[in-house]
């Protein structure tokens, strides 16, 4: 392999730019020739392509983002737009790919590898840790702890005032940073969409938790089934006239920012695993970290969440424990 290509795909990550930097010094330091594809696979279908030296990724280890800018691409979704891609690769004389980026950019590289013999390495970068094949994902330590420092300060807020909080967190489809976040902030519930608890099932925590506590936390992921926190403000105004509710939607701040020193030595190894994959003749499989040794998994048992990590009985029993 004498030509590398990199880009990054999907919801931006904090970490994105550490995984570039040692895809690009990687590939450098095994003599490759590494270019940067710009805003994912959009940039891949028509040609949006730079060249990287070493000196391109210098600074950036500490900055969230990419710097290789991010799209969800429409045109890769059909078969002709991942033939342009395709193109493109072979006209730039590209031996091979490094896609950084969560589910929908794997089912993309998935497809893509099933129709080309074209190399394709994964690297998972992504807030919501939603992926089988790895213990955490690029980003999930930095937006959890960014959940935690905003929490904690609304939490200041609601001892002081004697509130309730309903607190959204990020996860379309994903509980997972509401559960380990609830947990770091001494959450009283947390309402996800693979252990939906329902109305019901909130109610009866509130009436079963203490009734002298000060202040309440419920952290709700925006994938719920009740349909976000605002929602769930309504219902308990209903059923609880006498608390003091507020609603606090914490948004896209959970996606940027410094990455955690947790998420840049993930993204760093995960980068030069990726480039030493690809030379050991690695194809159509993500890297991940799996009992802290570096793991290769296939795109398709990576997306359906083979053995993904699950929200069992126990981590919900956990958050019961402790909101007592
Ligand atoms: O995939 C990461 C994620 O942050 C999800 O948790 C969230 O639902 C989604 O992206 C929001 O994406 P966007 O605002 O970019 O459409």
């Amino acid at each position: 392999i004498k030509n590398i290509a990199v880009l990054t795909s999907g919801g931006d990550a904090p970490g994105m730019n550490a995984a570039i930097r040692a895809v690009v010094r990687a590939g450098i330091y095994y003599g490759m020739n590494v270019t940067g594809v710009l805003r994912g696979y959009d940039g891949l279908v028509n040609g949006d392509f730079i060249p990287m030296d070493r000196k391109s990724v210098a600074n950036i280890i500490q900055r969230g983002g990419t710097i290789l800018k991010t799209a969800r691409s429409e045109d890769f979704k059909t078969k002709e737009g991942r033939q342009r891609a395709y193109d493109q690769l072979i006209k730039h004389e590209i031996d091979a790919l490094v896609v950084i980026g969560g589910d929908g950019t794997f089912t993309g590289a998935n497809l893509f590898t099933s129709e080309f013999d074209f190399p394709v390495i994964g690297l998972p970068g992504t807030i919501d840790n939603d992926l089988a094949g790895t213990d955490f994902t690029i980003g999930y330590d930095t937006a959890i702890n960014t959940v935690v420092n905003a929490i904690d300060k609304i939490r200041d807020t609601a001892e002081s005032h004697d509130r309730l909080f309903i607190v959204e967190v990020m996860g379309r489809d994903s509980g997972l940073i509401a559960l380990r976040s609830g947990i770091g902030v001494g959450a009283e519930a947390i309402m996800i969409p693979e252990a939906n608890m329902g109305v019901e099932g909130l109610i009866k925590r509130l009436e079963y938790g203490r009734k002298d506590k000060s202040s309440k936390i419920i952290i709700v992921a925006e994938g719920d089934e009740i349909g976000g926190a605002f929602n769930v403000g309504e219902v308990l105004k209903e059923n609880f006239p006498n608390y003091d509710i507020r609603v606090s939607v914490l948004g896209h701040i959970q996606r940027g920012g410094k990455p955690s020193c947790m998420d840049r030595v993930l993204a760093s190894r995960f980068g030069v695993a990726a480039v030493e994959g690809l030379m050991e003749g690695r194809s159509g499989d993500i890297v991940g970290q799996v009992n802290r040794e570096i793991v290769f998994t296939p795109f398709d048992h990576a997306i359906k969440h083979i053995d993904a990590e699950e929200i069992s009985p126990a981590w919900l029993k956990l958050v019961e424990i402790l909101s007592l």
